[in-house]
């Protein structure tokens, strides 16, 4: 990630603080344990929500097929813009995660494989979390997988442990990974099957 990718992030939370959700971008260690073990390169559809400057998107784009259809969903116009100039190979679209679904019907797919979230769901009101989750488990195919990240600590806070739980009422099996300490924040992920 580049100086300016950067500073881009830096200067799109001090604007958006809630929707932005983090000061820094993830790692790459981060990325790569977010998909650990599943099979991108024998996917149809995957999504990501919330690339922000791609630094999940850059795992995801050397793990998936050369028939995979890569679909990112970004708010910040700004981000997406810098997204889809870096990873011309991916579609980028300009909207909100609460519209995966329609956004995959008018493509011509029936649902996504796997959704991968880089979303701040910390600094949201429950009241999206839940649009969005319901969102997330309308647009993945039966068996399809989601994975999340969420920073070590606060997820043993009350919120935190509510949105586990919210996790585990609507997906069938919830597995964390082990925690990437190089990321800053510390930070793990929730693996999700539907
Ligand atoms: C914590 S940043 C993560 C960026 C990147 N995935 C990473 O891990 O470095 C959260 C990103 O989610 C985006 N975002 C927030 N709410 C969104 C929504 N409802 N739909 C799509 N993107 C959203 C923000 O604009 C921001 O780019």
């Amino acid at each position: 990630m580049t100086q300016a990718a950067r500073l881009k992030f830096l200067r799109e939370f001090v604007s958006k603080p809630v929707q932005v959700g983090a000061v820094a971008p993830s790692s790459r260690a981060l990325a790569e344990r977010m998909i650990d073990g599943f099979d991108l390169a024998g996917a149809e559809v995957v999504v990501e929500l919330g690339p922000g400057t791609g630094s999940i998107t850059a795992a995801i784009v050397d793990a998936v097929g050369p028939d995979t259809r890569t679909i990112a969903i970004e708010r910040s116009a700004e981000f997406a813009e810098h997204l889809q100039a870096r990873f011309p190979t991916i579609e980028v679209i300009t909207g909100c995660a609460q519209e995966t679904h329609q956004l995959l019907i008018d493509r011509g797919f029936d649902g996504a494989d796997y959704i991968v979230s880089g979303l701040p769901w910390a600094g949201f009101e429950r009241e999206l979390q839940e649009g969005l989750l319901r969102a997330i488990v309308r647009s993945l195919r039966p068996g399809g997988w989601f994975c999340t990240f969420a920073y070590f600590g606060p997820n043993y806070m009350s919120k935190g442990r509510r949105f586990r739980r919210m996790l585990e009422s609507r997906f069938r099996r919830v597995e964390t990974t082990p925690i990437v300490w190089g990321n800053f924040p510390p930070a793990f992920a929730y693996q999700c099957t539907r």
